[in-house]
């Protein structure tokens, strides 16, 4: 992973000296926040090797998110299924579709099906799906739902990005995760739908984590809600 971000950006004491160190200022930092021109891909859907369809696998059939991406819970990377994962099924269901022979070509010959990838972070951003899949300890454990980041994957024939991917996105959900907040339980439900009370568990909750970036690391906010200063503390959390 390429290091751009030395050691000593750790204790860079304020933004302003980010500003003075690349040169551009506070206003170049205003453009990466709000203009954000890297990855705004939503929509991006590829064409995959098969005609794969989350509507009927998650959506019709139900089968649980983490039967094919196992995972999620565990490290860094989802994962995409293997040949044998579809095989559970396919070596029985519809064996004579025409929309399977590339499944049966790549079990024949153990060639992995080469899908195409949709969602990706640049090398130089730190993501760890695992690290959002349960947060806070005890009590105030919850969890981000894939729906708030992926969107209604149940819904989709072809998978689209739904979410820009930009550091201000997920600034924006740091800088205030109670709203996104569920139970651990929901992680991977579709059209989940926070009560009064869940609402102001997770307002409590959000008050126990301390994500990269978050507002309670050191930024303040003006009277209207507006981003004074930044902490740079947080940098490293995403930027390692
Ligand atoms: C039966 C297996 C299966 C199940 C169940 C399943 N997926 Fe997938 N998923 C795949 C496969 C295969 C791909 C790669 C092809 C594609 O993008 O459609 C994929 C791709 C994805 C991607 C895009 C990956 C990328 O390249 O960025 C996301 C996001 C995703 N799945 C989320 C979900 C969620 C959320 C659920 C549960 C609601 C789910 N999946 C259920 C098999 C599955
Ligand atoms: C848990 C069982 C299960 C798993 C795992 C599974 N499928 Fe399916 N799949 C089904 C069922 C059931 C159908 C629908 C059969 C029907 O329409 O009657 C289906 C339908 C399909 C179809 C549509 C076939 C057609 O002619 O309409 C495709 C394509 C497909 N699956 C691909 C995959 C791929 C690729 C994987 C692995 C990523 C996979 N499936 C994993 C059960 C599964
Ligand atoms: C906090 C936001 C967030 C949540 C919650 C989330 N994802 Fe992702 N997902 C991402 C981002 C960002 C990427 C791109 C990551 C990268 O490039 O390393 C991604 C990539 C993926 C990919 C493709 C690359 C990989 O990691 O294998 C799959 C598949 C996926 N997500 C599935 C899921 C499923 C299933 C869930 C729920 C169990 C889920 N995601 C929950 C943000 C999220
Ligand atoms: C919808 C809300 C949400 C989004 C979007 C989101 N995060 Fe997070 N993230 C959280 C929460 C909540 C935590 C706090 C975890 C804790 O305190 O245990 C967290 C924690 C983290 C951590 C700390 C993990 C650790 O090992 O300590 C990293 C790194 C991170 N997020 C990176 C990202 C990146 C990069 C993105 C954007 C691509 C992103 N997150 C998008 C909610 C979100
Ligand atoms: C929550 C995670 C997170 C935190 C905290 C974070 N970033 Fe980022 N940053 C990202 C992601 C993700 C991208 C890539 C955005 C994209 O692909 O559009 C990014 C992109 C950037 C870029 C653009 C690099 C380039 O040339 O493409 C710069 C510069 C940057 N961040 C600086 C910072 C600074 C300075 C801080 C601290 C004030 C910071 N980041 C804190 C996630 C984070």
């Amino acid at each position: 992973m390429a290091q751009i971000f030395p050691k000593w950006w750790n204790q860079t004491p304020g933004l302003a000296l980010f500003g003075t160190v690349v040169g551009g200022g506070v206003a170049t930092f205003g453009l990466y926040w709000y203009g954000s021109p890297w990855h705004t891909d939503v929509g991006y859907k590829p064409k995959q090797p098969i005609e794969y369809s989350h509507k009927l696998h998650a959506g019709d059939l139900a089968i649980d998110c983490r039967y094919c991406h196992a995972y999620v819970e565990r490290g860094p990377h989802a994962g995409v299924p293997s040949t044998q994962t579809c095989m559970n099924c396919h070596s029985q269901v519809k064996k004579d579709s025409p929309k399977l022979p590339p499944l049966y070509e790549s079990w024949k010959t153990g060639k992995s099906l080469e899908w195409v990838r949709i969602h990706k972070t640049p090398d130089f951003a730190y993501f760890n799906h695992s690290a959002h899949m349960g947060v806070g300890v005890g009590e105030n454990r919850a969890a981000i739902g894939c729906e708030t980041c992926h969107g209604r994957i149940d819904t989709m024939e072809v998978v689209a990005q739904n979410q820009p991917l930009s550091m201000a996105w997920c600034l924006d959900c740091h800088s205030d995760p109670a709203p996104n907040l569920r139970p651990v339980e929901a992680i991977t439900a579709m059209g989940w739908k926070a009560d009064l009370t869940w609402s102001e568990k997770a307002r409590h909750i959000a008050t126990t984590l301390n994500p990269p970036g978050s507002l309670s690391a050191a930024a303040k906010r003006g009277p209207n809600g507006e981003l004074l200063t930044y902490a740079t503390a947080g940098c490293s959390g995403c930027h390692r």
